[in-house]
């Protein structure tokens, strides 16, 4: 991507969203359209120098809308949040194909060079996900298909719709499956938080209220890996560079327990909390970890950021959320932040 080129990024009003075109704008690319139904007020980040539209991508006139003289497409929005949302709002979920649909043909009409899609781990097979101990997942294991129920059959069908968009129309596309994304700036109560920002607004609900007990989804022994903000959007950023139009994940892997997760938040805040289980609870998958086999061989790029150290930058962005006022929308500087 040239600095001059014209950079689309939909969704932009969301976490990942929203870190993206900071971090574009940071790197001196100006010519940044910003896009997401969200009202503006409500957008994690907004900036002066980004081209801020509030459309509803499901319909195709705004697809066309937004595309036009674009060079480049992040494609990011999506009716999307953690196992509390995906499991209550299967159809929801599967209503973004609209988006991605009318985006790629949207993208099809106005010649767009490149078409970045952000999938899912939740597309992978969920027989492979049935242990705690599970065998991290390469590309491979998304077929045959069983993805996760809803949202993660609508993410494996845009996926092929961009591989077949690629082959019969030649419309280059990348697509990336992100594994649990966390970070400041992003989703943390209101039903669509997951687990980091979840556990971590919770510790931080029992510590300021003096109430020292806190309720986790499950019996706590089921295991992710979780990505800081920063590595994904390294990641997301050399793959829309690269030649790669396979799906590849991008994701830690360092597989805790949530036990363990909520350990780190603890430590954190300094407290030890009484922890009940809900057992009744959305719980989605029992173990999921990201196997980066591929994404080293072909991009070099590996996660730098520890959990430890993402989530204490995680806790003091929503410390103060909860504390005291609310800092978001974060206006940017006129040249974007250097973060
Ligand atoms: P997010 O919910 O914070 O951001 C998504 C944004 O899309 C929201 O601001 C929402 O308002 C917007 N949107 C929804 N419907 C829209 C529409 N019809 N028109 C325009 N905008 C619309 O989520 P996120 O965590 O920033 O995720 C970004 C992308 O990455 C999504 O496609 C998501 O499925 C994917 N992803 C995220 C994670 C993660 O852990 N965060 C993991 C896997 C995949
Ligand atoms: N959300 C949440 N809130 N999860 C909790 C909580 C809580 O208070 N307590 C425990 N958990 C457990 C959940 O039951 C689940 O087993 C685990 O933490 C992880 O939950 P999430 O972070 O909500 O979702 P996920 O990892 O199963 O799936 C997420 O990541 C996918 C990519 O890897 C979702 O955000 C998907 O939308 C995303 O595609």
């Amino acid at each position: 991507m040239k600095s001059s080129d014209v950079i689309l990024v939909t969704g932009a009003g969301g976490f990942i969203g929203g870190h993206l075109v900071s971090h574009l704008l940071s790197r001196g690319f100006t010519r940044v359209v910003a896009v997401d139904c969200k009202e503006i007020q409500d957008w994690y980040q907004i900036s002066p120098n980004a081209r801020t539209l509030q459309r509803d991508l499901r319909d195709r006139d705004a697809c066309l809308e937004v595309t036009e003289g674009v060079d480049h497409v992040f494609n990011l929005a999506a009716d999307m949040g953690g196992m509390g949302f995906i499991e209550t709002h299967k159809a929801e979920c599967m209503l973004s194909v609209l988006i991605n649909t009318h985006m790629l043909m949207a993208a099809r009409e106005h010649g767009v060079k490149r078409f970045l899609y952000t999938s899912s781990a939740c597309v992978y097979n969920g027989e492979k996900q049935v242990r705690p101990d599970v065998t991290a997942l390469r590309e491979e294991d998304a077929y045959p298909a069983m993805p996760e129920d809803g949202y993660g059959w609508e993410k494996l069908f845009s996926e092929r719709m961009c591989r077949h968009f690629t082959e019969d129309f030649g419309i280059p596309t990348r697509v990336v499956r992100y594994h649990n994304v966390y970070g400041p700036n992003g989703t943390y109560d209101g039903g669509r938080e997951k687990a980091p920002a979840a556990i971590c607004r919770k510790v931080i609900e029992a510590k300021l209220s003096g109430r020292h007990e806190i309720e986790i989804w499950g019996d706590g022994e089921q295991t992710r890996s979780f990505m800081y903000i920063d590595d994904c959007l390294k990641g997301t950023l050399a793959l829309m560079d690269s030649d790669f139009g396979e799906p590849i994940n991008l994701g830690s892997d360092q597989l805790v327990t949530i036990n363990q997760l909520v350990d780190m938040v603890e430590d954190i805040a300094g407290i030890k909390l009484e922890r009940r289980y809900k057992l009744d609870a959305p719980k989605g998958v029992r173990g999921r970890n990201s196997d980066n086999t591929l994404i080293k061989q072909v991009l070099g790029w590996a996660p730098d950021i520890r959990l430890e150290d993402g989530l204490a930058r995680t806790y003091a962005w929503i410390y103060d959320q909860m504390a005291g006022e609310r800092t978001f929308p974060r206006e940017l500087a006129a040249t974007g932040t250097a973060d």
